[in-house]
């Protein structure tokens, strides 16, 4: 049987968040973006941190198809898999805010319950909920790795928005509807949701 970890005990650290936010000039903050494959969660991710990044700020992307190739590896995408999934990366997410980072994860997180669980592993207000809204004809359209084609061949199986289910966001800090606006538009957005939150105070003395 898996030893499990009982036996521990925490060990405060003499370094604060507030300590490395105070280091990099920003709040930390997790920015959830979620949304169906080819919505452009990714994109708008490394866009996001692009600016932040030039901007100053210490940033990182916890991206789906990168970490399912490390941290995940072990992870399919039976429901239970994807709750495992987004349990590990919302841990994650936590411990990098903890370091005093702006983390931005690019997940389809396709289950409520999943999402609202790794937004109450952090204090009111850390978690920013980002919802990538596209139609799935246009996800389908554009089908950048030519998965939803594969799917629809029934070639992959449990294929989000074909044949495994995406529950849409509630109330999202931000919907940014990727059909519509540009890539610069859509960074716009997200930035603004940082500065009205007070994680930046403006993008050049971020
Ligand atoms: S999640 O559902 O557990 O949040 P995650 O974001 O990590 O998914 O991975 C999604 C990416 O894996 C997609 O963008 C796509 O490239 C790839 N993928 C492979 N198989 C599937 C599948 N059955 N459903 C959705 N995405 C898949």
């Amino acid at each position: 049987m898996t030893q499990k970890s009982s036996n521990t005990v925490w060990h405060n650290a003499t370094v604060t968040r507030i300590d490395r936010e105070r280091l990099h000039h920003h709040k930390s903050v997790i920015l959830w973006f979620t949304g169906l494959s080819g919505s452009g969660k990714s994109t708008l991710a490394h866009a996001v941190e692009d600016y932040l990044h030039k901007a100053g700020c210490s940033t990182f992307v916890l991206d789906g198809d990168n970490v399912r190739h490390g941290l995940c590896s072990d992870l399919g995408f039976s429901d239970s898999n994807r709750v495992e999934n987004i349990r590990r990366i919302g841990e994650l997410a936590k411990l990098m805010t903890e370091a005093g980072i702006i983390t931005l994860t690019a997940f389809i997180s396709p289950f409520k319950a999943d999402r609202s669980a790794a937004r109450k592993l952090v204090p009111h207000g850390d978690f920013l909920e980002i919802y990538c809204q596209c139609p799935l004809a246009t996800c389908e359209t554009r089908d950048v790795k030519g998965l939803y084609q594969k799917a629809r061949a029934g070639e992959i199986l449990f294929f989000t928005g074909i044949d495994s289910p995406y529950e849409e966001p509630e109330r999202p800090e931000l919907v940014v509807n990727t059909q519509s606006l540009t890539l610069t538009e859509s960074v716009q957005s997200v930035i603004g949701l940082l500065q009205t939150r007070g994680i930046i105070k403006n993008p050049s003395a971020a």
